[in-house]
């Protein structure tokens, strides 16, 4: 086992399953402390208690990104649990679909506060600490979509750009803190969010993936763990796409 994190503590949004689940699983197998989050205590410790008994340190944590008060409240209790936060991955996400046409302006809300602003929240909430620190790496799970555009994901894919450009924003006001800020664009992951699809918009993406499949909350957290681990040391401000081929 490679012990690259070794003493780190990384707060994981949004790993009670998917790619957060599986970023929060590799980092601890890398040695970090976990800290992960999802919006009900009980989905956040099955995943934490599990990650406990495969070996790893992993704490559970409550957080609606949604609410400005349990941001403030989440990071306030991993700071008294573990003093620091080396690493934050923001990766609460949701979608809420639909053609513009039938938007309704709860759909582009919920998605732009979840989503855009959560990632705000948080940074806001963790890079004081990461700036008297003088160190820290946050990575932002953004999406292939925030790229290409996607019918009936207008909300979706503004808010995946928007965070794209500001990670680029932050990477520059913080460099100079030794704070590197990247985000990590999946393409079409094998999760509950793309089990949704029927099997014939599955057989149509996959039809645009060079390598054939679907991509695995794994691949993600492989790219994640780059980010966040002593190989990366000189990168910031970057995009890193993992989509099997189907964006280049
Ligand atoms: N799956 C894909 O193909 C794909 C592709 C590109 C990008 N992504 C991005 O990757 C990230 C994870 O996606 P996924 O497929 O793993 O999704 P998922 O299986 O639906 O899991 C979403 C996670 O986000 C949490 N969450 C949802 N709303 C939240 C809120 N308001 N506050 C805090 N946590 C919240 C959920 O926790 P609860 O237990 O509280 O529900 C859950 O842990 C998202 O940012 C998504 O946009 C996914």
């Amino acid at each position: 086992m490679s012990e690259d994190l070794n003493g780190k503590v990384a707060l994981v949004t949004g790993g009670s399953r998917g790619i957060g689940e599986g970023i929060a699983r590799h980092l601890s197998t890398l040695g970090a402390h976990v800290a992960l989050t999802a919006r009900t205590m009980e989905a956040a410790e099955s995943v934490a208690a599990s990650i406990r008994e495969d070996g790893g340190a992993a704490t559970a944590v409550t957080l609606d990104v949604s609410d400005p008060a349990s941001v403030e409240s989440c990071v306030a209790t991993v700071l008294e649990d573990h003093e620091r936060i080396d690493i934050l991955v923001n990766n609460a996400g949701i979608t809420r679909d639909n053609l513009l046409l039938r938007m309704k302006p709860d759909d582009w809300e919920a998605v732009i506060s979840t989503n855009l602003d959560g990632t705000y929240r948080m940074c806001r909430a963790v890079v004081p600490k990461m700036v008297r620190a003088k160190a820290g790496r946050i990575v932002n799970i953004t999406s292939v979509v925030g790229t290409l555009g996607n019918p009936g994901q207008a909300n979706y894919a503004a808010t995946k750009a928007g965070i794209e450009a500001f990670s680029r924003s932050l990477a520059r006001e913080l460099g100079s803190r030794n704070i590197t800020v990247n985000c990590v664009a999946p393409g079409f992951i094998d999760t509950d969010m793309t089990r949704a699809l029927d099997a014939k918009q599955r057989d149509a993406l996959l039809s645009q993936v060079p390598l054939g499949r679907l991509g695995s909350p794994q691949d993600v957290a492989d790219a994640v763990a780059f980010l966040v681990g002593s190989g990366a040391t000189y990168v910031t401000g970057i995009t890193l796409h993992v989509n099997g081929g189907m964006h280049m």
